[in-house]
């Protein structure tokens, strides 16, 4: 087991990554903070993990608000007494031409899948260094490494979450702390079959080498190497999870 008596907190943990994070982390030893706004879906994550024998806190989080974040590092500390991992997995994602993209909705993008990532590490980042210890991941997208032709506002947000990794991994690389992102492909989950119709899914698949969709165990098992100490001396790196898609 490669994550033995570590914490970790996982944003967006109620979604499909969230669910395979969590499990995956549970297997390979760890306790779990499963963060997300919709509760009922962290909750029924958090109990497939307590069945593992791994502890799983609830946290009913909006990564967009500063005090709600704040409160689900403080809630992880007082249950565990500290976090080693924090993923930042919540996300939404639209798929539409600019014409077609409100104002609200593009601060809608930015503020869950950008603001969210920085209020998440702000809120981590001085008990991973009063330890000098520290695994952040951060989920970018395919959408963040090359372009789309729709979709500007999730492109923006993916590529932003880039530049949060390589800036923040320079920052606390003295104190212990590993800053990574990873850029999945196409993969199902909810979020994808929210936004892509089936025509759309058939097209990008056939796009993709190994003509298939990833899964969200894909990533889950990309995440829990780059939480462990095994990849110690990697950081600031954004991964590519996307069955050759795009070779960058
Ligand atoms: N599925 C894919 O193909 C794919 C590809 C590349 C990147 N991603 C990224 O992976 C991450 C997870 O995606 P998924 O496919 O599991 O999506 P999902 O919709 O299944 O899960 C996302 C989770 O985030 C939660 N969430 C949304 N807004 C939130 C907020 N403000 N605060 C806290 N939680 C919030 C949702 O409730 C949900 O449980 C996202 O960041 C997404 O952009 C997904």
């Amino acid at each position: 087991m490669r994550l033995t008596d570590k914490v970790g907190i996982i944003t967006g943990g109620g979604g499909g990554f969230g669910k395979a994070l969590a499990l995956k982390f549970a297997h390979e030893g760890a306790d779990v903070v499963v963060a997300d706004i919709d509760l009922a879906a962290a909750e029924q994550v958090a109990a497939e993990v307590r069945k593992t024998g791994k502890k799983a806190l609830v946290t009913e989080t909006d990564v967009t608000d500063e005090t709600s974040v704040q409160e689900m590092v403080a809630a992880a500390l007082q249950e565990f007494g500290q976090v080693d991992i924090l993923v930042n997995n919540a996300g939404i994602s639209r798929s539409c031409a600019i014409q077609d993209l409100s104002l609200a909705n593009w601060e809608k993008t930015i503020a869950v899948n950008l603001t969210g990532t920085y209020l998440c590490c702000k809120a981590v980042i001085e008990a991973m260094i009063s330890r000098n210890y520290g695994k952040i991941i951060n989920i970018s997208s395919i959408s963040g490494h090359t372009a789309r032709a729709v979709g500007v506002d999730y492109s923006a947000s993916k590529t932003g979450v880039l530049g949060i990794t390589r800036t923040l991994a320079l920052q606390v690389a003295k104190d212990g702390i590993n800053v990574n992102a990873v850029a999945p492909g196409p993969i199902l989950t909810p979020l994808f079959e929210k936004n892509f119709t089936q025509e759309v899914v058939d097209r990008l698949r056939a796009s993709i080498p190994f003509r298939r969709q990833g899964k969200p165990e894909d990533v889950a098992n990309l995440c829990a190497f780059l939480a462990s100490d095994e990849a110690g001396w990697i950081t600031g790196e954004v991964i590519a999870i996307n069955g050759g898609a795009f070779m960058g």
